[in-house]
């Protein structure tokens, strides 16, 4: 018959078999605070698990409420950090920007795997609590707008739906007002001596970007050089995002595909046809089309 185990901490004790084993008590954390915990002023916990107000009685309608909260804080990571890129890359810190690329890349990857709980809803468990949403639809996510608009998707009408929110309505009119972070990419591309031309250099940056076959040229030569420059660093780390939010999309499309079928969407789009066309899209297209020249 084997020892039994010795417990990990406790005091001497006594066994079934009459063997006392001496054990070292360690420390045991904290209990007593004068207000709120550390913990608790930091992460606001309370405030967070106490901002999940259902609108149906439908059990499963609060895994959807979750993971779109959820998905929500990882836009805002996300945003960040690609915010923090753009930054680096207008101070020519390229280093700090694919720091920041990377990071954001396992974060994508957190993102997308939240889509676990709710990619397989049918469409009876879906009708369980879609009318109680109303018009409410993640078309109107100002957050996911603000990413979008970093890679260059802008567009001056998707600010009207948050006119009712200041703050919000503030901070996408400011995004959408300053370069995306591709545009800092080029930007950062033509200082280092590539032929980025004029017209992309100095487009209104407040308008969707459109791919350019100049661009594609750039890129084509990035990738005919060195592998490990920074600029071809810088490259990589752009092609694993656009990867990542392609991915998003399309599990999306398909967790829609699966719960609604070609029904209208709560936000007044035709649904999956709609996702269909926004899910076709390549993000920073050139660096996908620069590989047929390579
Ligand atoms: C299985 C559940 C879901 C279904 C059936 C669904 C359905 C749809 C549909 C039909 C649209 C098109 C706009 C409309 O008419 O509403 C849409 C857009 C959108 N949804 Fe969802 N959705 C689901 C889950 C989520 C979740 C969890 C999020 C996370 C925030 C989300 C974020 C978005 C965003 C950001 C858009 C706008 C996409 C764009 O502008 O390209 N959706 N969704």
């Amino acid at each position: 018959m084997s020892q039994p185990a010795r417990p990990s901490h406790g005091s001497a004790y006594e066994t079934s078999y009459g063997t006392a084993y001496a054990t070292h008590e360690p420390e045991t954390p904290h209990l007593d605070f004068d207000g709120t915990t550390p913990y608790e002023d930091y992460v606001r916990a309370d405030v967070l698990t106490h901002l999940q107000h259902t609108l149906s009685d439908d059990p499963g309608e609060m895994v959807f409420l979750v993971t779109t909260q959820v998905m929500e804080l990882w836009f805002t990571v996300v945003v960040h950090e690609w915010e923090t890129a753009a930054r680096a890359l207008r101070s020519d810190d390229v280093p700090t920007a694919i720091a920041a690329l990377k990071r954001s890349a396992r974060e994508l990857e957190a993102l997308n795997a939240s889509w676990r709980p709710l990619g397989q809803l049918t469409p009876a468990q879906f009708n369980s609590y879609r009318s109680a949403l109303g018009e409410g639809s993640g078309f109107q996510s100002a957050m996911y707008r603000r990413m979008e608009f970093l890679l260059g998707e802008k567009s001056a009408s998707m600010l009207v739906p948050h006119r009712g929110a200041p703050r919000v309505h503030a901070e996408l009119e400011k995004a959408l007002h300053e370069p995306s972070l591709y545009d800092e990419v080029l930007r950062l591309l033509a200082r280092r001596g590539h032929a980025v031309p004029d017209a992309v250099l100095d487009r209104d940056v407040s308008l969707r970007r459109e791919p350019h076959a100049g661009v594609e040229a750039v890129w084509a030569e990035v990738y005919s050089g060195d592998p490990a420059a920074e600029t071809a660093r810088l490259g990589e780390a752009l092609t694993d995002v656009a990867e990542l939010v392609w991915r998003w999309r399309n599990d999306h499309l398909v967790a829609t595909r699966r719960a609604m079928g070609a029904k209208p969407g709560t936000g007044g789009s035709a649904g999956v046809a709609w996702l269909e066309k926004r899910a076709r899209k390549n993000v920073f297209p050139e660096l996908w089309t620069a590989r047929s020249h390579v």
